[in-house]
């Protein structure tokens, strides 16, 4: 099979903001105790965290990670999680029916995002609370005021503010699975009262609304216009989730999950530009997709899971080698859409449908879908350039002309040139020629590609290395193949 790939100097989709890198911690399973955080472990540092967890972290630039959730925040006191940790009350957490020890906290959150690189993105409770306590909680963390919140900040021991910047206005609120979830009013009126609070606390944050929990949602499209015609001056994005799922084990049928999700981001774009021109606004309202990845594969093995447990193995899915492909072609698509997607969160980060496994007590492991994470973020960086592929296409029972090849260039600060592509075809590899206006004098210097013949081969803590990229050789000539189902990563330097 053949194909042609085209991009060029100066055509732009638009520089990409390092925050689709993101990714989020929930209270939610091990991904804080056990994952993030082990005071026992060999690894733990000053303060319990693992820095076998931290190394692997920094090594992917994680920009921002949302935290405490998730389902979890609809439900939570983050009063519950600060000062003295002997005195912090058990709870129980009815979003993953687990206790919560809270153990850990916005205090200790913030400086394990120090020590990771991140920001902080929080979430405040519009579940079970409202402006009152989300009001609250940004002057705890951000206000330099002599007042109550700020001085419990400073009894605390932290006589700096934490700074933190972008807010999660809820999480998940038009489900019925959220602790207080919401009618698209009920949340719009929630989400203005309280974002408008927020900012009169600080001024300097920004705010992301809850979108639809998927594009599948009955209120879909409904709840957006809502939510923007409510709260339009008080919000800066729309938030965006979607797990992909390949339920029915067609690998062929998986790999189109980025044309779904390149729908969804194109259509809730549509939709703030369309409350956008009814306002007559010059504020243009970007997306953060603060949740996506592939989850379906522990769905069995938690309905399983007794309740009431602390830090129980939720979530765990092992990844194989089709998920790695389908989360690198999600990348692609979410740099495709640089011009209007700011924030993205790979959901989640450790133990909880995560890029990095942890071993209680033991050691680290990295799941298939850790490496087109790795080397996006690392690489993927600076502008995004318009990129359009010639190919054949397939068709399958959900959907039609489903193009083998998928790809983006990004013109790194450095003067470097990176290309991401997938070969979505199972039987052919294919052979590649670039059209590449502008960059005529640039090589191919490096070739990684994540492919196999099993696609549901995948890793674990007794064989972490089964699945990992290969790096190809590279000819003379500077030509190109993608082998059959695989991501791959081209560098190109002049
Ligand atoms: O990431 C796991 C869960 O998925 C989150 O808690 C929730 O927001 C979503 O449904």
């Amino acid at each position: 099979m053949k194909a042609k790939i085209f991009f060029e100097k100066n055509s732009e989709v638009s520089k990409i903001d390092n925050r689709i890198y993101g990714s989020f911690i929930e209270h939610l399973g091990r991904a804080v105790y056990g994952g993030i955080y082990e005071p026992g472990h060999e690894t733990a540092d000053d303060m319990g965290f693992r820095q076998d967890v931290l190394k692997e972290i920094k090594k992917i630039n994680v920009p921002i990670v949302r935290y405490p959730g998730g389902n979890f925040v609809s439900g939570y006191n983050w009063e519950d999680g600060t000062g003295d940790k002997a005195a912090r009350p058990k709870k129980l957490d009815l979003a993953w029916s687990s206790v919560e020890t809270n153990q850990i906290g916005i205090d200790e959150f913030q400086e394990w995002a120090k020590r990771a690189g991140s920001e902080v993105m929080m979430a405040v409770n519009l579940g079970t609370r409202g402006a009152e306590e989300a009001k609250n909680l940004v002057e705890y963390c951000n206000s330099t005021t002599d007042t109550y919140y700020a001085n419990k900040r400073r009894a605390n021991g932290f006589d700096k503010p934490f700074k933190i910047k972008t807010w999660c206005l809820g999480n998940e609120m038009d489900g019925p699975w959220q602790m207080g979830s919401k009618k698209p009013m009920e949340y719009a009126r929630l989400a203005c009262e309280s974002g408008k609070l927020m900012k009169w606390v600080d001024s300097d944050i920004e705010l992301v609304a809850c979108g639809s929990s998927a594009p599948t949602m009955p209120t879909f499209g409904e709840w957006e216009r809502t939510v923007l015609r409510e709260a339009y001056d008080q919000i800066d994005y729309m938030s965006l989730h979607n797990y992909y799922r390949n339920d029915k084990g067609d690998t062929a049928e998986f790999f189109a999950s980025s044309m779904i999700m390149d729908r969804f981001i194109k259509d809730v774009a549509a939709m703030c530009d369309e409350i956008k021109a009814e306002k007559n606004s010059d504020k243009t309202i970007n997306l953060s997709f603060d949740e996506w990845n592939v989850w379906f594969h522990s769905d069995e093995a938690d309905k399983k899971q007794e309740k009431w447990q602390i830090a129980p193995p939720l979530l765990e899915d092992i990844y194989d080698l089709q998920d790695g492909i389908v989360v690198g072609s999600l990348l692609i698509t979410l740099l495709k859409n640089a011009d209007r997607v700011k924030i993205a969160c790979l959901a989640q980060l450790v133990n909880v449908i995560a890029p990095i496994m942890t071993v209680n007590g033991g050691d680290i492991w990295l799941q298939t879908i850790f490496y087109p994470y790795y080397y996006t973020s690392v690489n993927g960086r600076g502008t995004a350039l318009v990129t359009k592929c010639e190919c054949g296409s397939y068709d399958t029972e959900e959907h039609k002309n489903i193009p083998y090849i998928d790809a983006v260039a990004v013109e790194n600060e450095d003067g470097k040139l990176t290309v991401f592509a997938i070969n979505r075809s199972l039987e052919e590899n294919c052979e590649i020629t670039l059209d590449m206006k502008g960059f005529e004098d640039y090589r191919i210097v490096k070739h990684v590609s994540l492919e196999g013949d099993d696609m549901t081969a995948h890793n674990s803590a007794d064989n972490k290395k089964n699945v990992i990229p290969t790096e190809k050789s590279i000819d003379g000539a500077g030509s190109l193949t993608l082998s059959k189902a695989s991501w791959n990563m081209i560098c190109f330097e002049k």
